[in-house]
């Protein structure tokens, strides 16, 4: 929170509206609360977890040093999503039952979701925004399975691709704590049509995640403009309108077409499989919410 007083009118000052102070992407440095930051822990155990030579032994011992954290790993590894055989009791059984890059997705899931569900600034777009993020994820992971890329960094993708949303409605109240005129609600609106997943990518900048997690994220409304992840980023696109379609976190679609559409035929996703996602879907997205939240 800022202490400094000397601060707010500085901002407003500077950047007479709220739509020219988003525009100049000053914001990435004069923000009072700075971009979506993560807790220290967390931005350290995401580091770690990113590093190919990490110790169980070393994930483990910092991430015990947080109880919200242990708490949910531990739920998550004996949860139906991952249907462990023995229950596990100790945080380094769950760091091996998991994996290191499921440990910083856990990490991340947990991260947002309390920021969601506990400030004022999201508000009731909060809570939807965290349900999308999950559902997407846990849908992301099962096209990256049919289409043969990376199911851990998926979910992780999956996870974060409406990040820049809530990076908007951050800015809207920053704007106002900077000393500013609070932005009428469809200024907001249209910046987050117009430039969330752009917003997004520069987040996961700012959080030095790899570019196979910010491309999907920058193209998951365009993935055919994608050159550097195009697989990844049509993984993103289509697990998004999945989650459009059953309505998580959002109203359901149920008759948004999937088959008709050249990217899921491109990825591999067939009748069959949709059918049987159809079932299995409410289902599962249940589980993995409850292991989150
Ligand atoms: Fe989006
Ligand atoms: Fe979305």
């Amino acid at each position: 929170m800022p202490s400094s007083t000397l601060a707010k009118p500085k901002l407003a000052q500077q950047h007479p509206t709220w739509s020219g102070w988003v525009d100049s992407c000053d914001w990435v440095k004069t923000s009072p609360t700075g971009t979506l930051t993560l807790p220290a822990n967390a931005s350290e155990i995401m580091i770690l977890a990113l590093d190919p030579d990490v110790s169980v032994t070393q994930l483990a011992r910092v991430t015990s040093r947080d109880q919200v954290l242990a708490a949910r790993m531990l739920r998550l590894a004996n949860s139906a999503y991952c249907a462990p055989l023995q229950e596990i009791t100790t945080i380094s059984e769950a760091v091996v039952r998991l994996g290191t890059a499921s440990v910083r997705n856990v990490v991340l899931a947990t991260c947002m979701a309390s920021r969601l569900q506990s400030g004022n600034t999201y508000g009731a777009h909060g809570r939807g925004l965290a349900a999308h993020g999950i559902g997407t994820a846990f849908l992301a992971q099962l096209v990256a399975r049919v289409a043969i890329v990376n199911q851990e960094e998926a979910f992780l993708y999956g996870l974060v691709h409406d990040m820049g949303k809530l990076l908007v409605l951050q800015l809207s109240k920053d704007y106002v704590r900077g000393g500013g005129k609070a932005p009428a609600d469809d200024a907001v609106q249209a910046v987050i049509e117009a430039r969330h997943a752009e917003f997004g990518g520069r987040v996961l900048r700012e959080w030095r995640l790899p570019s196979v997690i910010e491309d999907p994220v920058i193209y998951h409304h365009r993935p055919d403009e994608c050159r550097s992840h195009p697989l990844e980023a049509a993984v993103c696109y289509l697990a998004d309108r999945l989650s459009h379609r059953y309505g998580f976190g959002c109203k359901a679609m149920p008759d948004l077409p999937v088959l008709d559409d050249p990217i899921a035929v491109r990825l591999g996703i067939t009748e069959a499989w949709l059918q049987d996602l159809d079932t299995r879907a409410p289902e599962l997205f249940k589980s993995a919410a409850d292991a989150f939240a």
